[in-house]
């Protein structure tokens, strides 16, 4: 199986660069592939002839996406296109990586994969236009929303960090740190998620599935969790979404159910608690027990 990587020195990037066999892997960055570009993706895929393209590229700073809402089409749906055409002349498999972020937040329980989607951001409606995309243009596609991010890599589309390596700086420098606790998600570490996506791809049960960490928390919860894994005493006080003014609106409540991975018995995924301190032993801030 040959399995073309698009961001592959991304956060989720760099872990599937980990997890997949070396001999089964083309990891490409943008140098090599710009995915809005037409005629480059078109080519370095048909180049390529893979049997899979996992797709990690995104336009996912929410907030810079609302004034770069021409930039966050371009890649996060226009580029998607190119992708969706190139997979279809060569007949490979298409798995795009999306995002909870496509739901308003009002179900006030993990959504599942048949919850119907209403966009609350620019991010959020270039991300499941190209969900549509690739839905409309392909038989043999994996769409995978997963959530709250963070791995070794961090995430470049943040400035190369990601939510537990923001709050450990702040902590350096802050005598007290304000997180919100009306943002619910289900915070998912990329080696496990993509350990879940390469188990998935080697099946042929094409379809939209969520892909997370079992459970769910608020951000706040979140840092109180690293803190408390770290045995660090640290003042966190609460606050709100609508407190911090920020320019995208995100769901209030957008933890995910791995629904059709448990149908398919499939979901590798662990509880959330868990993987964080995975994440935190790897990054050498905590000892192995
Ligand atoms: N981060 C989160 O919390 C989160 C949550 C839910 C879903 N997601 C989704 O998960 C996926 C992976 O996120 P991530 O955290 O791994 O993001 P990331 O670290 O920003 O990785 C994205 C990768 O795509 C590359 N890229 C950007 N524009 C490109 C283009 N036009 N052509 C080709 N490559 C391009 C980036 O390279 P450069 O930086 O060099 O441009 C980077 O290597 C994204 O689809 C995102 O929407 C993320």
């Amino acid at each position: 199986m040959r399995i073309l990587i698009i961001g592959a020195d991304g956060q989720l990037g760099t872990d599937l660069v980990k997890v997949i066999p070396k001999e089964e892997q083309i990891p490409l960055t943008i140098k090599n592939i710009d995915i809005t570009n037409r005629e480059i993706t078109l080519q370095e895929i048909k180049n390529h002839q893979p049997d899979i393209v996992i797709n990690t590229a995104a336009h996912n700073h929410v907030d810079k996406c609302e004034e770069e809402f021409a930039l966050a089409f371009e890649i996060n749906t226009y580029g998607v296109k190119y992708l969706a055409e190139a997979c279809k002349a060569t007949n490979s498999c298409l798995v795009h990586i999306s995002t909870d972020y496509v739901f308003d937040g009002k179900k006030g329980k993990p959504y599942v994969e048949t919850d119907q989607p209403n966009p609350q951001s620019i991010y959020a409606i270039s991300k499941y236009a190209g969900e549509q995309i690739v839905k409309y243009s392909l038989d043999k596609y994996f769409i995978i929303r997963s959530t709250g991010l963070y791995g070794t890599a961090g995430c470049l589309g943040k400035g190369g960090t990601n939510f537990v390596e923001s709050i450990l700086k702040l902590a350096a420098t802050q005598p007290e740190l304000k997180v919100v606790t009306d943002e619910i998600l289900s915070p998912t570490y990329t080696l496990d998620l993509a350990k879940q996506i390469y188990e998935l791809v080697k099946t042929n049960k094409y379809g939209l599935y969520h892909a997370v960490s079992h459970g769910s928390c608020s951000w706040y919860d979140f840092a109180v969790k690293i803190f408390e894994l770290l045995g660090r005493k640290i003042k966190i006080t609460k606050t709100t979404a609508a407190e911090l003014k920020a320019a995208a609106k995100r769901p209030g409540y957008s933890a995910l159910k791995n629904a059709a991975l448990e149908k398919i018995s499939l979901d590798k995924m662990r509880p959330w608690q868990e993987a964080l301190k995975a994440y935190l032993i790897e990054k050498g801030y905590l000892k192995p027990a």
